[in-house]
């Protein structure tokens, strides 16, 4: 039994050399290749997170596979063969598409995800769930990232592996990214096991936007000092801001302008309601309400109701007197 896992990570260890060895040098990956640089991907970005390229043919791994006796029946319980329809025999999983190898925090590969050269669905196809491969509590680049989420104490929390890598290269090297699916209670509880603060940097459209108000509860529920969220503008994720606008404006807009969990949560209920009509501005301020006064420490309160009375042109006073007596039905 624990000769098929060291089989099953031997296999992926040489699958991915094999991917990524066929992406810089031959005439099978070089459309791959061109794809990566028009997206800004540099020789070592490539290099450093061990990007490869599956041919478009459906035995590449088999073959390779087979050739060094690995069982390919273990292979396909493992991800990375597929069963042919008819039951005769394995077919290669992924088939041209990038590879972005997934390690283990202690940097052995226990997966792929492979994304297809431009358009087409699905946009990532990633392996199965393995004995190798529990999507729930892998974090990619963890492996390369925690030395620095220790040293800083803090990590940054992305959506997607391009963005993950962008940021590397543009010098943060504390950054991690779940698989697709969303934040769970494990992943939250490795981070908080190595960092006191998350910095949230979820896409900028409706959907990271939306993800990002989600995993509050869950980074504060694992016990994280601080919490904090990164706003970006024009629906960009931050791989595309990245390379629209550069490191340096990445690292001091976006990363040193994120906000406290608390504002973020305010900016997202605030876009809800036209704040020009009465109407707007007092629904505003119920839904903002007990968010304030859920707060513990009176000088925190006393910031926001001076944010929000300055925002809405209301009266300190009155926003104070509302809060105080939501807190005393609250207790
Ligand atoms: P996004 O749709 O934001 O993709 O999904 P992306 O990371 O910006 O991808 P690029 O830049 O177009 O290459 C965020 C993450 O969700 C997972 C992947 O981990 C992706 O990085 N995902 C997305 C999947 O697993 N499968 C999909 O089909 C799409
Ligand atoms: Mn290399
Ligand atoms: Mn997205
Ligand atoms: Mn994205
Ligand atoms: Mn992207």
């Amino acid at each position: 039994r624990n000769q098929e896992l060291e089989q099953l990570l031997q296999a992926h260890e040489w699958s991915s050399k094999l991917y990524h060895y066929l992406l810089k040098n031959t005439e099978y990956g070089k459309p791959a290749m061109e794809y990566l640089k028009s997206r800004g991907f540099t020789d070592k970005a490539i290099d450093t997170f061990q990007i490869g390229y599956a041919p478009a043919r459906w035995d590449t791994l088999v073959q390779f596979l087979d050739k060094r006796s690995f069982e390919l029946e273990a292979m396909e319980k493992g991800g990375l063969l597929s069963s042919r329809q008819d039951g005769s025999g394995f077919v290669d999983r992924f088939r041209d598409r990038v590879i972005f190898p997934l390690h283990n925090r202690s940097g052995k590969v226990i997966a792929f995800a492979g994304r297809v050269l431009g358009d087409g669905q699905p946009k990532y196809l990633n392996s199965p769930e393995s004995k190798l491969f529990t999507k729930s509590r892998v974090l990619y680049n963890l492996h390369q990232a925690k030395n620095e989420i220790r040293k800083t104490g803090q990590v940054v929390l992305f959506e997607g592996y391009g963005d993950v890598i962008s940021a590397w290269e543009a010098g943060v090297h504390n950054g991690v990214a779940t698989m697709g699916t969303a934040l769970t209670e494990s992943h939250a509880a490795i981070l908080r096991g190595m960092a006191e603060e998350v910095l949230v940097c979820y896409d900028g459209d409706s959907a990271g936007q939306a993800a990002a108000l989600k995993s509050i509860p869950i980074l504060e529920g694992a016990g994280f000092f601080q919490v904090k969220i990164a706003l970006l503008s024009e629906g960009l994720d931050p791989d595309e801001f990245i390379q629209k606008y550069g490191a340096e404006r990445f690292r001091h807009q976006v990363l040193d302008g994120a906000v406290s969990s608390v504002k973020f949560r305010l900016i997202y209920l605030r876009k809800n309601h036209i704040l020009l009509e009465e109407d707007g501005k007092v629904a505003y301020i119920k839904e903002a309400m007990p968010i304030i006064a859920a707060l513990s420490s009176p000088s925190e309160r006393e910031i926001y109701l001076k944010e929000l009375s300055a925002d809405l042109q209301v009266s300190f006073d009155s926003l104070k007197q509302e809060c105080n007596e939501l807190r005393t039905v609250m207790q």
